[in-house]
């Protein structure tokens, strides 16, 4: 069964996590960049970020050459902004709604993702759900113990999905 991992992370905490899933299970990689990137640096990247995720803004994202049709197990991942999903996912589940896969789900937030996977879990319903997981700021507090967290998240989800691991 062919593997894909497909998220948008602003600062890192989501890529490390999806690199780190896509090695284990051999999964292609497929990283979600609006065509206008939020200013990282910018202490008002949460007000602008987090009006567009409240606004369910859809952003342009740069073209990519996978087609996710072609796989069957799809893990996402997001980072939690303003309790819900990123606005690039938002804009992917719009053009490349998933259905009838099998698909597991993980997401960083910092501390208060409330009823966010409600959410998340609403966004790939159609789909056989795995699996979730979720990291609080990965890349500020604990690396290496999330990192060991999400290898064996996505090899339970590969068992679950009666799946054995070679490219
Ligand atoms: C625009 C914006 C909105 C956010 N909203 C939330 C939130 O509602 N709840 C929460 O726990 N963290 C929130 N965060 C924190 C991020 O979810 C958290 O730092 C996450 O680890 C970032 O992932 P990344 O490194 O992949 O970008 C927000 C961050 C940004 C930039």
């Amino acid at each position: 069964m062919k593997r894909l991992v497909v998220f948008y992370s602003l600062d890192g905490g989501t890529r490390l996590m999806a690199e780190t899933i896509a090695e284990t299970v051999g999964a292609d990689i497929l990283e979600l960049k609006p065509v206008n990137e939020i200013t990282r640096n910018n202490f008002m990247k949460i007000f602008v970020g987090g009006k567009q995720a409240i606004l369910k803004a859809e952003p342009d994202l740069l073209p990519f050459g996978l087609k996710p049709e072609n796989y069957e197990i799809i893990f996402f991942g997001t980072p939690v902004w303003a309790w819900t999903y990123s606005p690039a996912l938002r804009t992917y589940f719009r053009d490349h709604k998933p259905v009838g896969k099998k698909v597991a789900l993980f997401y960083c937030h910092g501390g208060g993702p409330r009823n966010f996977l409600e959410k998340f879990e609403g966004a790939v319903e159609g789909n056989e759900l795995l699996g979730s997981i979720d990291f609080k700021d990965p890349v500020r507090h604990d690396k290496d113990k999330d990192s060991v967290r999400a290898v064996e998240w996505a090899k339970e989800i590969l068992k679950k999905a009666g799946n054995i691991i070679e490219k």
